[in-house]
């Protein structure tokens, strides 16, 4: 059974983001009976930030932790599982201050797990979540995707890296982008997603 899982991080009720990475996920499924959709609104639940306890118990092996860290882990090792089981990962952000939510930088840190999701080498680090392909819908005011602005775009560079380093290399950004030029720009920029969509739902 193929496992979708969707990662949403915006907070905002009128997000442009969201609905785009929903509807790619449910395209996907419909295009793939017997598939799920595994979602994970990290805005309106969001994820505990990596604290003093997490960051000593996830540097021990898994029966060497109290049982104070072994709670505190468990929502990790609940997220990590879900990484790991998914064949298709979307993602969906806006561009906030240049880089991504906070909130999907929250899961991040939760699934970058040494001997779980990477593991380290006599050669170097090594990614242990193979395999998958992952959509990023990434939504901004600004132009980001090429031009002038396209050095601040921190956002993709960031989620090619860590997720890279975590073995996931096959990713597709789906730029929502230049919504704060004006209605006519904004309706460009959604209709473009959203015909990527389709066309990403259609070769499914
Ligand atoms: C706090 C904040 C910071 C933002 N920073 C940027 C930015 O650095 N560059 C940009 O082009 N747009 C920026 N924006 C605009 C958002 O990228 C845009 O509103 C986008 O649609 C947000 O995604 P969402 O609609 O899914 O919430 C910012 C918006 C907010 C609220």
């Amino acid at each position: 059974m193929s496992s979708i899982l969707l990662l949403t991080s915006s907070p905002r009720a009128e997000s442009l983001s969201t609905p785009i990475a929903v509807d790619l996920a449910e395209k996907l499924k419909s295009q793939n009976p017997g598939s799920v959709v595994v979602r994970r609104d990290l805005a309106a639940n969001p994820l505990p930030h990596i604290d003093d306890l997490f960051t000593g118990a996830i540097r021990k092996p898994a029966e060497a932790r109290t049982a104070e860290e072994t709670a505190a882990v468990k929502t990790s090792d609940e997220l990590v599982n879900e990484l790991l089981a998914a064949d298709t990962i979307v993602i969906s952000t806006g561009l906030i201050n240049f880089n991504i939510y906070s909130s999907l930088k929250t899961w991040i840190d939760n699934v970058a797990r040494a001997g779980l999701t990477f593991k380290y080498t006599e050669s170097g680090p090594v990614g242990l979540a193979t395999g998958k392909k992952v959509y990023v819908v990434l939504a901004s005011g600004g132009v980001y995707s090429q031009g002038p602005a396209a050095p601040l775009n921190h956002a993709v560079p960031y989620l090619k890296s860590v997720l890279g380093f975590l073995g996931i290399s096959d990713i597709e950004t789906i730029y929502v982008e230049g919504l704060a030029f004006g209605p006519e720009a904004a309706e460009k920029a959604i209709d473009a997603a959203k015909s990527r969509v389709q066309e990403i739902a259609l070769a499914a």
